[in-house]
């Protein structure tokens, strides 16, 4: 099993397997996940990426005729949160995703953010004002944005639009952070502010990052997991996994000779 040795876990997927159908698309998973560290999860297109981030908010539950196995301890408390009685709504509160296109809601910069809170029950203004700041803040967007709270969060731009919905996702005090090739659809100024972000949130939150992008990885994650095929075949510090991969097929993926 892949461990990492004298850290703290804030979750730990093992022996996961996941179907779509009849297609099995996770084949015998075992994974660590660092509290407050950055993993990020690398491999060729269609490798399972997106499917392994997806069973950690139970994404795929909103779909028919899929299946799990084996588990996804959450810690502290442990719940396996791919359980038969464990409610997806409840991971979902727990565990946020943030999407490769930025996807607000049609509402104002203020709604956007306060959307989670309202969904909790939280009715406070005053609560609700300051949690809204203090997400905004976190995402590196209350400067551009504390002027034009009641705008409409499509006039932001590309990269606002994406720091609007990491905040929408922050609101709620997550303890994971999922990130699905967050900026692909982004340039390279508003994708190396939502880097520098990723680097900054990781004091408060874990994070875990699938990328297409090598650099990427390289530069904002503590561990990488190169996966192939539904499988995991390294997981290794960052660093490792760039300069010295214990594996052939991940040494030809991340030299470009397949993938
Ligand atoms: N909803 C789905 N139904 C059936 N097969 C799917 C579905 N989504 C993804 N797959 C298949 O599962 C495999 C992994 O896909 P995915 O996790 O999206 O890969 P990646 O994110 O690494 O590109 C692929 O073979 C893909 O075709
Ligand atoms: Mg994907």
């Amino acid at each position: 099993m892949t461990t990492v040795s004298n850290t703290k876990l804030k979750a730990q997927a093992s022996a996961l397997n996941f179907y779509y159908g009849d297609y099995q698309a996770l084949k015998n998973i075992d994974f660590p996940v660092e509290q407050n560290k950055v993993t990020a999860l690398i491999g060729p297109s269609g490798c399972g990426k997106s499917t392994f981030l997806r069973c950690f908010n139970r994404m795929h539950d909103l779909y028919p005729n899929m299946r799990y196995e084996g588990q996804i301890l959450l810690n502290p408390d442990g719940v396996n949160i791919i359980g038969p009685h464990v409610d997806p709504i409840e991971v979902r509160m727990r565990i946020s995703m943030v999407f490769q296109k930025p996807n607000p809601f049609p509402k104002s910069i203020y709604e956007n953010v306060a959307y989670g809170l309202r969904v909790r029950g939280e009715r406070n203004r005053k609560i609700i004002d300051e949690k809204v700041e203090e997400a905004l803040r976190n995402a590196a967007l209350w400067n551009e944005a504390k002027d034009r709270l009641n705008d409409l969060a499509f006039n932001l731009s590309g990269g606002q639009q994406q720091r609007l919905c990491i905040a929408r996702a922050l609101a709620t005090d997550p303890e994971i952070l999922l990130f699905d090739e967050p900026t692909s659809a982004l340039d390279p100024i508003a994708t190396s502010r939502i880097e520098e972000l990723i680097h900054e949130l990781k004091e408060k939150v874990t994070i875990l990052i699938v990328t297409h992008n090598m650099q990427q990885a390289a530069r904002v994650s503590d561990y990488t997991a190169f996966m192939y095929l539904g499988e995991v075949v390294e997981f290794d510090n960052t660093n490792k996994i760039f300069t010295n991969p214990s594996s052939k097929l991940t040494e030809e993926y991340i030299t470009g000779r397949f993938g």
